[in-house]
């Protein structure tokens, strides 16, 4: 990088600073209707710091939330990175566990906190930044770079595979560069080799046509949340594996070589356990929770209502319970495979005396890397040079969905450079995101066109 760029993104740190504060001054929730107009003006927002930074910018609808597109194609002779990330964020409950409001982003010690900043606000505008820099510092940048930021990856992109195909020429690249995930740990940056896929559903559970007084029908008539109960218990065994016949059938298990790596990533499960105030990390038995989290297949109920919450007692017999279910897949397993099994186990163990629905919500595979392709290197050399030390490959047990579209769709492999930490509460309260990985993340950035510029075009 040269002395100009450095000193130029030492300089702009605090303006930097202030623009990622007023990117997530905004309630860009993309699961709620009421907060349409918010999620419409952060993609206006996102484009104008595009458009700013000297890109062609787009903001594209779509059946749902726009797409922003923004391209520079100046650089013929060099290869074309596809930037993809997010600009919605996920809603905000539970309030009150907030120490600030969720959208008054917050400075604590290195932390900027608020609803996004680490899923995926702060990530994802690192790249923005970095293309500013580049362009104010040399008129130009070191190769081709294409923008493509949604705003549903939140809700499971419904409308992003569509979006692909329709604009394949126009995305045509050599890799995608993605930045949604983490860091190894502070000051050890990584490239994530893997990640989950998911299959999620919601079990939907019918006793009588209405509730009932509990009093004069219990003890004559099956009790839906009971009926839900045992089914949820039925769907693991003692020993912390999941009892969904077949679930297992296709799972590609994990070689010595895998596993050695796994252990060579030296993962702290007291601190894992600390950090989430638990004693103790049980789950399916024979492996690490390191590969628990990352690379196995597992499944967990998200969450369960029916019957009567409110304040007091009533003593009522539901007629109806539900439950969210997911499960986090691994290669070579398929939603479409899983959902079948799971909804197959659950209707042939219904207690009797209920009916039973499994209704898909979304699905997505599993993903792992190539870490052969040329595009690869550009990666770890440029966090190499920003963070002084080799990165790591690590896998992440998260899901994002487009990374496989990306390669189906348009034939790109994607490479995973995260800047958040283990520890930044993505999806919960008091979501954060380093400063200090929010600066270096820009230098990464940079830093990656440059070393991307070196690279033969495909
Ligand atoms: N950025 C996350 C996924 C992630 C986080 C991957 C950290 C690896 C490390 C993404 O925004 C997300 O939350 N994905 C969802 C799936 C989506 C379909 C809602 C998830 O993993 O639950
Ligand atoms: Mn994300
Ligand atoms: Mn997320």
């Amino acid at each position: 990088m040269s002395n100009a760029l450095n000193t130029l993104l030492h300089n702009s740190r605090p303006q930097h600073l202030q623009q990622l504060k007023d990117l997530l001054t905004i309630a860009s929730i993309s699961a709620k209707a009421e907060h349409n107009a918010d999620t419409a003006h952060c993609a206006d927002f996102v484009a104008d710091a595009l458009r700013s930074a000297g890109l062609h910018t787009e903001v594209i609808p779509t059946p749902g939330h726009p797409v922003v597109y923004a391209e520079w194609l100046g650089a013929p002779d060099a290869p074309t990175v596809l930037i993809y990330g997010h600009y919605d964020v996920q809603p905000v409950e539970p309030l009150e566990e907030w120490r600030n409001p969720p959208f008054s982003p917050t400075i604590e010690g290195d932390n900027i906190v608020a609803r996004g900043a680490t899923d995926d606000k702060g990530q994802m505008f690192a790249h923005v930044l970095a293309a500013h820099a580049l362009m104010s510092v040399d008129g130009k940048l070191p190769c081709n770079v294409k923008f493509i930021i949604e705003g549903e990856e939140e809700i499971g992109s419904p409308n992003l595979d569509p979006f692909l195909r329709d604009h394949r020429d126009r995305l045509a690249a050599d890799v995608v560069l993605i930045s949604d995930t983490s860091m190894w740990s502070p000051g050890r940056p990584g490239v994530t080799v893997g990640l989950r896929g998911l299959t999620y559903v919601e079990i939907h559970v019918q006793g009588a046509t209405h509730d009932l007084h509990s009093g004069l029908y219990g003890g004559g008539v099956a009790n839906p949340i009971n009926a839900l109960s045992r089914i949820i218990a039925g769907l693991h065994n003692p020993d912390g594996s999941v009892a969904v016949p077949g679930f297992y059938d296709n799972v590609q298990p994990l070689t010595a070589e895998e596993r050695a790596e796994f252990a060579a990533l030296g993962h702290d499960e007291a601190q894992f356990r600390a950090e989430i105030g638990v004693a103790e990390s049980p789950g399916e038995a024979g492996y690490t929770v390191l590969e628990r989290i990352t690379a196995r297949p597992t499944l967990d109920c998200n969450g369960i209502w029916g019957g009567y919450t409110g304040e007091g007692a009533k003593t009522v017999l539901p007629a109806s319970a539900h439950a969210k279910v997911s499960c986090r897949l691994v290669a070579n397993q398929t939603s479409e495979e899983i959902e079948a099994k799971l909804r197959n186990h659950v209707l042939a163990n219904l207690p009797a005396g209920v009916t039973a629905r499994v209704e898909l919500h979304h699905g997505a595979p599993a993903f792992l890397a190539d870490r052969a392709v040329p595009t690869m290197i550009a990666a770890t050399n440029a966090l190499k040079t920003v963070w002084g030390v080799d990165p790591v490959f690590m896998r992440s047990g998260g899901s994002i969905p487009v990374v496989a579209s990306f390669k189906s769709e348009l034939g790109l492999d994607s490479i995973l450079m995260g800047f958040g930490l283990a520890d930044d509460r993505a999806h919960s309260p008091n979501e954060k995101f380093s400063i200090t990985s929010f600066y270096q993340g820009i230098e990464a950035s940079a830093q990656f066109m440059l070393e991307l510029s070196k690279l033969p075009k495909k």
